[in-house]
């Protein structure tokens, strides 16, 4: 995962009108853009995509991507199967008991065996009745989706309650092409959008067999978001049509199937920096209406396995120059822009570890961040009409990425100050951060 504070940082903390050229960072082109496109002294103006271009250091300048040839941007969809039911109009969640996922519920038992401390113990056992979403990471585990919600619904027969499932959808080809902590397992180089497309295709047949059951998916955390402010980093770059036409072909065919999805994007130190709301919004709305508006598309996660508040007390020092200075902030600011744009404008956002502001050294640490403690509990009761759920989206105790500097998937996050360390791969067991979360929850378990 990548969690990266916007590369706009510098340049959102100076007022247009004093400028009398772009800062270094600032944005100086794109659709839409009216100030300044020269930059100042030691910075070059450089072609994002066709809603931005960025000001970076002159003597930095983006290596060319080795992807040369870009495929044509996705289709108009053609042989799009139609959902065989509308949409409920209404929040998803609502009427709905969450599903737990045994997988989580296994760990998080396993792990308070581990604690000998009687009350921690106790406050840990707790966190496995708490629902967390279901990671489907590598196409291996797409049959285990099958085995969830035929349990699901075997559960809601017996109770007479209707359950929801909660799902993550993640494994674009080049995953997480502005870090190292999460790559993929599958490789646009090689055939990665057929597997991508054969991913998609098995969960689909797994939905298929249970239609009592409601899912609720988050569409592939951090890939928009980084087309939208990384692009001058060439796996993202290169990645670009790819993301797209993966996104689209997952929101096309999951639609078919009826699931409820939320696309990530980001959060508020990345894409809720006043600058990249726009480009942002742009980018979601085009995505959606070229992909026939999938009327199950129905918002968007923020915060996903980040650490920012929802609402913050006050402005943690490290969002310092973005007047969104938590989740609210940017979702308040980016709602209109979606709505403008023919997008949903629907939130879920993941409080998951959010318990403990004023940990991070910068805003954009994301890795293991030390000291964190589990967040507000999953509720529908959000504050919010724009907001659906609170959410736990990220299991916390499975790891960001591994602190092992001589490891393939080393990123330099994982390593620094802020991130908990020793830690083990992604995705892994992390015990010592596990006991963390629970010891600083906040509301205490
Ligand atoms: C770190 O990673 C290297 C390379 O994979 C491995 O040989 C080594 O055992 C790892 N060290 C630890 C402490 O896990």
């Amino acid at each position: 995962m990548l969690k990266f504070a916007a590369l706009l940082s510098a340049a959102s903390l100076i007022p247009a009108f004093v400028q009398a050229a772009a800062p270094l960072y600032g944005q100086c082109g794109g659709q839409g853009w009216t100030g300044d496109t020269t930059c100042v002294s030691g910075a070059t103006c450089v072609f994002s995509n066709q809603w931005y271009s960025q000001c970076l250091p002159s003597n930095q300048q983006p290596q060319p991507s080795t992807a040369t040839t870009v495929a044509p941007t996705t289709a108009a969809p053609t042989n799009v199967p139609a959902p065989t039911t509308a949409p409920d109009a209404g929040n998803p969640f609502n009427g709905y008991t969450i599903y737990l996922s045994p997988y989580y519920a296994d760990e998080v038992t396993a792990a308070a065996a581990a604690i000998s401390d009687a009350t921690q113990k106790a406050k840990a056992l707790r966190v496995k009745d708490i629902p967390t979403f279901i990671w489907f990471d590598v196409i291996a585990k797409t049959p285990q989706l099958g085995v969830y919600l035929a349990d699901a619904d075997a559960k809601a027969k017996a109770s007479g309650e209707k359950y929801l499932v909660q799902i993550v959808v993640y494994d674009l080809p080049d995953r997480d092409c502005a870090a190292a902590a999460s790559n993929g397992e599958f490789s646009i180089a090689n055939n990665g959008m057929n597997n991508y497309r054969r991913y998609i295709d098995q969960l689909v047949a797994e939905i298929k067999k249970y239609p009592d059951v409601r899912i609720v998916a988050v569409i592939e955390p951090d890939s928009l978001a980084n087309l939208v402010t990384n692009l001058n980093v060439a796996k993202c770059s290169g990645a670009q049509d790819a993301y797209k036409q993966g996104t689209t072909y997952a929101i096309q065919q999951l639609n078919a199937v009826g699931v409820y999805m939320y696309l990530d994007a980001g959060h508020a130190g990345w894409l809720g920096w006043p600058a990249n709301l726009n480009p942002a919004a742009q980018l979601f709305s085009d995505l959606y209406r070229a992909a026939g508006s999938p009327q199950f598309v129905r918002g968007l996660a923020t915060n996903v396995a980040n650490y920012n508040a929802l609402n913050a007390a006050s402005p943690d020092p490290v969002t310092q120059g973005n007047p969104n200075y938590d989740e609210m902030h940017f979702i308040n600011q980016l709602a209109p822009q979606l709505t403008s744009g023919g997008f949903p404008a629907h939130f879920i956002v993941d409080q998951g570890r959010s318990g403990v502001q004023g940990l991070r050294q910068a805003w954009g640490d994301w890795c293991n961040v030390y000291g964190a403690g589990f967040g507000t509990r999953p509720t529908l009761n959000t504050g919010s009409s724009l907001i659906d759920a609170i959410v736990w989206i990220k299991p916390g105790g499975e790891c960001d990425g591994t602190s092992n500097t001589s490891a393939a998937r080393y990123d330099t996050h994982c390593g620094i100050a802020s991130a908990h360390k020793p830690a083990p791969e992604a995705g892994t067991w992390f015990q010592a951060y596990f006991e963390n979360l629970v010891k600083n929850a906040n509301p205490p378990l």
